[in-house]
């Protein structure tokens, strides 16, 4: 399907493989490590030099909070401290897939409950990663995140860390994205051959080009 895509707007990040979760286990398998590291010098590369970069990518099921995961320990492997955040308020996952606690998280300190430092937490097996949850944000997800709380607390977190890397929510899905993306420096979009529709993956570039595309990944084409 990646033929369907104007390649010529945008940069191919990298190839994505398989469904190995490295950092939800203690070992790192090889398998797919080599394409991360190439996205993550891809980025390092990039003129825009994006230190706050969102994982998205045109329909549910593309595989973003695999690929933000993946990434985000890749990025932890190279040095310096990497955030990984969960910013799908409405439908958390990252959590799951690390297997850790869902709370304290982005929802409990965005309404004054918890701090950033109580939300973060190491990521077992990566030294650099630390994940912050999204915590249980209810009905108002959007409405937690338009406050000057959520630009706040995105300096913050630009300031402390290497990279954050941002699960997000499919491209213009919902109030949440928008607010997401206008803290990023740039979107990382997760395309899933056999399964994003072309025209999802058409509007999604359009609704996106030229700012803030950084890149796309294909994920599970091997
Ligand atoms: N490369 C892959 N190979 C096999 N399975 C995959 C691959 N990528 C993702 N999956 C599986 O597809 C499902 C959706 O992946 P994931 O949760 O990462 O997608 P998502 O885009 O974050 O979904 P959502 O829009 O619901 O947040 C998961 O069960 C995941 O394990
Ligand atoms: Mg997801």
């Amino acid at each position: 399907m990646t033929d369907a895509l104007d390649l010529d707007r945008v940069a191919i990040a990298g190839i994505a493989p398989g469904p190995e979760v490295m950092w939800a286990r203690r070992h790192l398998p090889t398998a797919g490590l080599e394409a991360y590291r190439t996205i993550r010098s891809r980025l390092a590369l990039h003129p825009r030099q994006p230190k706050v970069v969102l994982v998205s990518s045109p329909t549910a099921g593309d595989g973003k909070s695999l690929t933000a995961v993946n990434l985000a320990g890749t990025l932890a492997l190279g040095g310096g401290p990497v955030l990984l955040l969960d910013g799908n308020l409405s439908r958390p996952a990252v959590h799951g897939i690390l297997g850790v606690d869902a709370e304290p998280g982005l929802a409990g300190i965005l309404s004054g409950a918890h701090t950033l430092q109580q939300g973060c937490r190491r990521v077992e097996g990566n030294r650099e990663l630390y994940f912050l949850p999204a915590g249980s944000a209810g009905q108002g997800a959007g409405d937690l995140l338009q406050t000057s709380r959520w630009h706040d607390l995105a300096g913050v977190m630009r300031a402390s860390f290497g990279y954050v890397v941002i699960d997000a929510p499919p491209v213009g899905a919902n109030a949440e994205y928008e607010w997401l993306e206008s803290v990023c420096d740039g979107v990382v979009l997760v395309v899933r051959p056999g399964r994003t529709a072309r025209g999802a993956a058409r509007r999604a570039l359009e609704r996106m080009s030229p700012r803030p595309m950084l890149g796309i990944v294909v994920n599970d084409c091997a």
